[in-house]
């Protein structure tokens, strides 16, 4: 199935509201929505998570980004109802204790993985999502997972770097247990 296509035997009301439950950030989340809105308008025009950015909005850029059940996700193609029942996360998400970056943030800011930072919450995800499957990603698994995310600023040195070093944290922090 098209992760885009609703979910069998959803039913979809094209007038008036409907219920919609899924998990955010590992919190319950119940909205009534307008079957018409599309999840990143959900997540920042309702739910004020302005992380995940708005930008080309035909699933091209990558700024949108988001997991769905740990899955990249464009969310500027997903409608809010085909998220009844999955898990989102968002890159506001990502801190294990408050004040604190995940491995991959620390280490796009170590390596200066961005410049304006407009495409950084969903490079982040996407590598997230490549991590969470495969600490010792090839070079063409790295180019594969960040095919989706566009940057116009940094030429993507920095950025390669980020996702090494990351990948680098991230199996350190695997072997210590
Ligand atoms: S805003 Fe969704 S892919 Fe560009
Ligand atoms: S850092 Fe500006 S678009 Fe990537």
């Amino acid at each position: 199935m098209n992760d885009h296509m609703p979910a069998e035997g959803a039913a979809v009301q094209l007038s008036g509201l409907k219920e919609v439950q899924f998990t955010l950030n590992n919190e319950l989340i119940a909205l009534t929505i307008n079957p018409a809105k599309r999840l990143l308008d959900v997540i920042r025009d309702e739910l004020r998570l302005t992380g995940t950015k708005r930008s080309c909005e035909i699933g091209r850029c990558g700024a949108c980004m988001v997991l769905v059940d740990g899955k990249q996700m464009n969310s500027c193609l997903l409608m809010a109802y085909q998220c009844e029942g999955k898990s989102i996360t968002t890159i506001e998400g990502l801190h294990p204790e408050q004040g604190e970056f995940d491995c991959i943030q620390q280490a796009f800011l170590e390596e200066g993985g961005y410049q304006c930072g407009y495409c950084t919450p969903g490079m982040v995800l996407s590598v997230k999502a490549l991590l969470d499957q495969n600490s010792s990603p090839t070079p063409d698994e790295v180019e594969e997972a960040l095919s989706g995310n566009l940057c116009r600023c940094t030429g993507y040195g920095g950025i390669w770097r980020a996702v090494q070093r990351a990948a680098e944290m991230r199996r350190q922090s695997d072997e210590a247990g």
